[in-house]
């Protein structure tokens, strides 16, 4: 049958392609490079080009919906979650490669919808105990009553297409994907990103936590400078593991997806139920990995999405 949303998802996947054209194209040519955060954090006219795009078109499609988009709250646009349907995009994630045309760049478009019927039964739920388990086992319910309900990101540079849709599954290139079912640390392939910040503080941190996980034997730890194609992978049994301090919303709404539909678990680095806002993450195959490497992480403060 047709779904509530299947319109909007025809209409991300369409738009996810078109971007990924143009950053192709414009992966080669001469590039005008600022910065926004830190010296590493990097926009291009490509970014906000594409940015555009996504937004004008379906503003034009959906006039009632909302938008969380990277470059705009870069500019100063709020980061909020109304009742309204909101999409929530990258334009260009990983553009530290983009500039390098190192081949990790992709586009990234998710979409949140807000449930009051969900809401309702959430504040009513009975068992005081059970609460949190619950929540963990179904925790696209982690948005206050707003749910993910698709994500779609465009491996712009190799031509893939990861799109997860809520309750249906998780593909590539219309191929179903699935997690790995790994719970042992020490033999665990962990991906990791940076982020923004480089103060000797924070370095120091993010380096200890390397540290702790390759004392714990993990086989690997891995940084290929684009957050959603690192939780691609993850959904794609490529790797066990991720976390990261430093990421925001547009990196992890769209990728969220699709590692629920294909099996895996996305927490905050806390242990608790995830927070989109809280720029930080621990997913994984297994919920048992994912307890393990929350576990095992110092945090790092990148503050909240919506406090900027
Ligand atoms: C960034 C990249 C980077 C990660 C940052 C992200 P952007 O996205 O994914 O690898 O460390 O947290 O914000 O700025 O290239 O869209």
């Amino acid at each position: 049958g047709v779904g509530p949303w299947d319109e909007c998802f025809e209409v991300a996947v369409q738009l996810a392609l078109r971007a990924g054209q143009i950053i192709r194209k414009a992966l080669t040519e001469e590039k005008r490079v600022s910065t926004k955060t830190s010296a590493a954090d990097l926009v291009t006219e490509t970014d906000h080009r594409v940015e555009d795009l996504i937004v004008s078109e379906l503003q034009k499609r959906f006039p009632s919906h909302r938008f969380i988009a990277e470059e705009a709250t870069a500019s100063g646009a709020k980061c909020v979650l109304t009742h309204s349907p909101t999409w929530i995009i990258d334009p260009i994630d990983g553009t530290c490669n983009f500039v390098h045309r190192f081949p990790t760049v992709a586009v990234s478009i998710g979409f949140a919808v807000h449930q009051e019927l969900l809401a309702i039964s959430m504040r009513t739920w009975p068992y005081q105990g059970s609460q949190r388990l619950y929540e963990l086992s179904h925790s696209s319910w982690d948005l206050k009553g707003r749910q993910l309900e698709f994500g779609v990101i465009h491996h712009c540079t190799e031509e893939r297409l990861y799109t997860g849709r809520r309750g249906q599954g998780a593909f590539c290139n219309g191929q179903r994907l699935r997690v790995s079912r790994e719970t042992d640390l020490s033999k665990a392939l962990v991906l990791t990103e940076i982020g923004p910040k480089r103060d000797p503080d924070t370095l120091k941190v993010f380096l200890s936590n390397m540290e702790r996980l390759l004392h714990a034997k993990a086989h690997g730890v891995r940084v290929i400078g684009s957050s959603t194609l690192a939780l691609c992978y993850l959904a794609s049994g490529a790797a066990d593991a991720y976390y990261q301090f430093g990421l925001h919303c547009w990196d992890l709404a769209a990728a969220t997806v699709i590692i629920r539909e294909a099996g895996g678990t996305v927490i905050d680095t806390s242990g608790g139920p995830l927070d989109l806002m809280s720029c930080r993450v621990v997913a994984a195959g297994t919920r048992e990995m994912a307890a393990l490497i929350a576990q095992a992480l110092q945090t790092i403060n990148y503050g909240r999405d919506d406090e900027k």
